[in-house]
């Protein structure tokens, strides 16, 4: 945790790599080597990184809380700043504020099934969780990786499924809404192939990722096999402006974004998914 928590301290750039078409990691160090040594953030924790000039947005970290000197943030280029931060190349620098909010729940994961899920473009929060799993193996049961995507070309990291695929009890479920024919994966709803995941309802947990109605869907359809609601996660997004409670920008219902979560149990915010204007 960075002492101030208003205040950004500078980062350098040190590598960053196009992952797709709009998609880009930026790997950061701080350029205070007692501040990098003395970061640490959670699995789906996320940092304010600013644009000098531009502006500032949240970003969930990717990295592992093993990875020491560097932390990674994959980004999706959608406006002013995200374009900015695109441009960015080795050496320059931006500043950085954070780690903020409520991550995974990756201790109360230990010893049970995992079911990651996620959709659209590459969902970096997610990320973390197969990363923080994969690298932990053997305290975790069986991960089940469940990726929809609207269009085949839509999907990104083919490489890393590809890996994941051949670690130990792990299955990688993929679906295209639509595809041509030569598609290896499958296509249709995601939700429809949630029966054929490998896990124990009594003893699972839910991570999801993505448009509010995929993971509301997600959450149904895991309650209806079985999982308490109080074991189905979703990291919620929404416009920022402090990240630390004060300014409202992001409230949700009772709860602040940026604050309480992003990170929620199905069983704290069930009740206000799809509700227009919460
Ligand atoms: C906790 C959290 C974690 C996030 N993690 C990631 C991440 O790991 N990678 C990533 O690419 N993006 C992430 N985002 C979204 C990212 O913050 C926005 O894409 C970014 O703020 C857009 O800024 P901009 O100036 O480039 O675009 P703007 O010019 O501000 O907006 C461009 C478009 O994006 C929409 N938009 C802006 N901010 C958000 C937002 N927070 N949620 C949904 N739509 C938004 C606007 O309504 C507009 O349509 C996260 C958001 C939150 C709240
Ligand atoms: S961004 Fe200010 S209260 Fe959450």
């Amino acid at each position: 945790m960075i002492p101030t928590a208003l205040q950004p301290y500078e980062a350098e750039v040190v590598e960053n790599t196009v992952e797709a078409e709009g998609i880009f990691t930026l790997r950061l160090r701080f350029t205070d080597a007692d501040l990098q040594r003395r970061y640490s953030f959670q699995p789906g924790q996320f940092n304010m990184l600013y644009l000098f000039g531009v502006g500032e947005v949240p970003i969930s970290i990717v990295s592992d809380p093993l990875d020491e000197h560097l932390f990674d943030h994959t980004i999706r280029t959608v406006g002013r700043v995200t374009e900015g931060l695109s441009r960015l190349r080795a050496g320059d620098r931006l500043g950085i504020r954070g780690p903020y909010g409520r991550g995974w729940p990756m201790q109360a994961a230990r010893g049970k099934d995992v079911v990651v899920v996620s959709g659209g473009l590459g969902c970096a929060p997610v990320m973390s969780v197969i990363n923080y799993v994969t690298r932990r193996r053997g305290e975790f049961r069986h991960l089940n990786v469940v990726q929809g995507v609207k269009a085949a070309c839509d999907l990104i990291w083919p490489d890393k499924y590809a890996v994941w695929q051949n670690q130990p009890d792990t299955s990688i479920v993929i679906s295209a809404d639509s595809a041509d024919a030569g598609w290896p994966h499958h296509t249709g709803s995601v939700l429809n192939l949630f029966d054929s995941l490998t896990f124990d309802p009594a003893n699972t947990v839910l991570m999801t990722c993505g448009p509010e109605g995929l993971m509301r869907a997600a959450c149904q359809k895991m309650q209806t096999l079985g999982v308490a609601a109080e074991n189905l996660w979703l990291s919620m997004e929404r416009n920022m402006h402090c990240a630390v409670g004060q300014c409202g920008h992001c409230q949700f219902g009772g709860a602040f974004v940026c604050r309480d979560g992003p990170v929620f149990s199905y069983a704290e915010i069930g009740h206000l998914l799809g509700n227009k204007g919460v």
